[in-house]
């Protein structure tokens, strides 16, 4: 009788699957305006589709597109890039993973969404986590991953995303560099192959290249059309993101942890997790793009991205190693009358058996100087204060000079090549071992004695001077050497959280020979990153416009220099390295007795103009409205405010122009019908450059039609406010 009942039941599954068919399992990952789709088939996860918002999903199973697999694992005969290869207890490296199960949940804004998978045979799990921020349309994604093997398995390649594309053609833009030059753009197109976007060199890491991109489809990136997917690895060490091209159509985009030398012992119930995956959507051109990463970071990313940055003078240009009490005094006093609200020691405050006079000693002995500042730092920041000026200090805790006390005491802690061999230095120093949880304890320490010591001090610079190099730990077994690039970096991220917890209120800048540390991994436990030790205005327009495409104004410091500039000897006019400045977190970095009473004037008068208009940069949508990279001379940013009733517009000329030239610039994203009055800001001389000012325009004229603007000579810049009247 029961026999007979499963028959028909089996029948009846038979014949109900011939005729409906069993649909896949559809997992909707969505924002405002994208989707990101997956569908289990065979059991297998497979991404759909990544663009456009779908408003329904009707019908997926009919589609006869190539389905890629979307975490491939190495053993399954893909072709494509790996994403996972592991060495299971067994000496197998196959590791077949199928779908087990997910869920999805809404709140505030974000769609959080996990996705669990296992391998078929074995006790092997791969955890897929995915954060879809609603109204930036930015997607995070990353990975955990563990297992119940009987012995540890050994993780070869662990990435964060892969992601599959179908266009005609790809041009992908990356941003490169090198120490002084950082975030150059390139744009590229993408033929058959691979293209790797990577670092090896551990820390310091965004140096040469920035891990991060924009893919544009079917045609080269524009700001304002075409279809471009823009996205950031959030990690400070090594990193790789390749894309591939298998055929004409496809292109498969692999992001996270650099392999390279890295194979990661995982010990039975351990958890590994992989860095965020920072993506987003855009079918209106890059511009947009940006907008949206930098949204995503004020409001989910950057530490307190809702609070308006203070103007700094830092020391370092107008000082170097050679300062006393008195001297440090004198800026200040000159910092506090032009409007200057915090001041910054940089480097050479430290150091006594092995005084910090140039970079040769001292690092890694974090006392305060006797000689120099024989009455601490608290009589430094109680002449601040008595100026109205907060303090803020200079540490590269990551780092040591041989020439110190530190080194002498614990040469165990140091990075090393082991057997005795030669010592690579870079700036005469080497690195300590932040695999090493008592090293991460006295990193800790340092900041954390420092602040202690001075609880006034509301600012930290925290430099990074080296790249790993010397490769070898003494904590580490030796089966876990391989581990050193990746326990340093969440070593880091370790002492850092510690710190912003202990501290909450203290704002912390990232900062690795300039802009060695540009990522959104450094950026969620700090405030901002100093974009360049290169200062010169025209250097920064190049700089400044790569990183603008990924990281927002608020984050980047950006300050007036003095001219010739320290790094290229290059003179300029102070209303341009002002107006540059005037593009990021604006800040000095001069002595101000260097400026004439005229030019003091000016900078007041320019400090005084960003205090007032400062929300619109840090917190404003960024139009990037002529490209330096352009042939004709000229550049321009906008920052709008997210209400459209207030512009400020920044304006280069960089190169000679003939006589009847003026650059014409036309403005975005401001209200059609609204009529805006049209100031100047930062103006030195009589005559106007833009024969519009004073006058009410509307938006539909600014935006289709334009301004002229009169720059013929190098240097030349403009700056206007708009500000909606009716
Ligand atoms: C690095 C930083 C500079 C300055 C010096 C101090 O080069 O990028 O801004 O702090 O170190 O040694």
């Amino acid at each position: 009788m029961l026999q007979s009942k499963i028959r028909i039941l089996i029948i009846a599954i038979l014949f109900s699957s011939t005729i409906y068919k069993i649909s896949a399992q559809v997992i909707h990952i969505k924002t405002e305006k994208t989707s990101l789709v997956y569908g289990v088939y065979n059991q297998k996860l497979k991404q759909v589709h990544f663009g456009k918002f779908l408003s329904a999903t009707t019908g997926i199973d009919d589609l006869s597109t190539k389905f890629d697999e979307i975490y491939p694992s190495f053993g399954n005969g893909s072709s494509n890039e790996i994403a996972l290869i592991v060495n299971h207890d067994d000496g197998t490296m196959t590791t077949d993973l199928i779908y087990d199960s997910h869920n999805q949940k809404s709140e505030n804004n974000i769609q959080t969404t996990t996705i669990k998978l296992k391998d078929k045979k074995k006790p092997f799990f791969v955890e897929l986590h995915f954060k879809a921020y609603h109204n930036e349309n930015v997607i995070e994604q990353w990975e955990t991953i563990h297992h119940k093997e009987k012995k540890p398995v050994r993780l070869e390649q662990f990435a964060s995303a892969a992601l599959g594309f179908k266009a005609e053609s790809y041009y992908l833009t990356h941003f490169y560099g090198s120490w002084a030059q950082e975030m150059q753009l390139a744009e590229e197109k993408l033929t058959n192959g691979i293209k790797l976007i990577e670092t090896k060199r551990g820390v310091r890491s965004t140096e040469y290249e920035n891990p991060s991109f924009v893919l544009a489809l079917n045609q080269k990136a524009s700001d304002f059309n075409g279809e471009v997917i823009m996205g950031a690895l959030a990690w400070s060490g090594n990193f790789r993101l390749s894309f591939q091209i298998e055929d004409k159509e496809y292109c498969q985009l692999t992001a996270g942890i650099n392999p390279f030398a890295s194979d990661y012992k995982l010990l039975p119930k351990e958890k590994f997790t992989t860095p965020r995956m920072i993506y987003t959507y855009s079918s209106a051109g890059k511009n947009q793009g940006s907008i949206n990463l930098h949204r995503w970071a004020r409001k989910y990313n950057l530490q307190d991205g809702d609070e308006v940055r203070p103007i700094v003078l830092n020391s370092w240009e107008g000082a170097y190693f050679k300062f006393n009490a008195a001297k440090l005094k004198s800026m200040m006093d000159g910092a506090a009358e032009m409007g200057v609200e915090m001041f910054v020691l940089d480097d050479g405050w430290f150091g006594n058996k092995y005084p910090r006079n140039s970079d040769k000693a001292g690092l890694g002995d974090w006392q305060v100087n006797k000689k120099k500042l024989p009455k601490g730092i608290s009589d430094l920041i109680d002449h601040a204060e008595s100026k109205g000026l907060k303090f803020g200090i200079w540490v590269e805790p990551e780092m040591v000079n041989p020439k110190s006390e530190l080194a002498e005491n614990h040469p165990e802690w140091i990075i090393q090549r082991k057997n005795n061999r030669t010592q690579l230095l870079e700036r005469s120093q080497l690195l300590l071992d932040l695999s090493n949880p008592k090293v991460q304890d006295f990193v800790f320490e340092v900041v954390d004695d420092v602040l202690t010591d001075n609880p006034r001090i509301a600012y930290v610079k925290w430099d990074a001077n080296r790249h790993i190099q010397n490769f070898g730990s003494t904590y580490l077994d030796k089966d876990k050497q391989s581990h050193l690039w990746i326990d340093y970096t969440k070593g880091l991220e370790s002492v850092l959280a510690r710190l912003n917890i202990k501290y909450p209120d203290v704002i912390f800048q990232a900062c690795a020979s300039g802009g060695g540390r540009v990522d959104y991994g450094a950026l969620k436990y700090t405030h901002e990153y100093w974009a360049s030790d290169d200062t010169d205005p025209l250097e920064r327009l190049f700089i400044q416009w790569g990183s603008n495409h990924i990281y927002p104004a608020i984050a980047t410091g950006a300050h007036i220099t003095k001219s010739p500039n320290h790094q290229t000897s290059r003179t300029t006019p102070l209303k341009f390295r002002c107006d540059m400045a005037f593009a990021g977190r604006l800040g000095l970095e001069l002595s101000p007795d260097i400026l004439s009473d005229k030019d003091v004037d000016y900078v007041k008068q320019v400090l005084k103009t960003y205090k007032a208009n400062r929300e619109i940069i840090q917190f404003g949508d960024l139009y990037r409205l002529y490209s330096p990279y352009d042939s004709d001379g000229y550049a321009a940013i906008s920052y709008v405010t997210p209400e459209k009733d207030k512009a400020i517009v920044m304006a280069y000329s960089h190169e000679f122009h003939r006589r009847d030239e003026r650059a014409l610039i036309r403005f975005q994203g401001l209200l059609d019908d609204a009529v805006y009055k049209v100031t100047e800001l930062n103006r030195k001389a009589k005559r106007s450059k833009v024969k519009e000012v004073g006058k009410e325009i509307s938006g539909a004229l600014l935006m289709n039609r334009g301004l002229l603007m009169d720059m013929k000579k190098p240097y030349e810049s403009v700056v206007l406010k708009l500000e909606q009247v009716r």
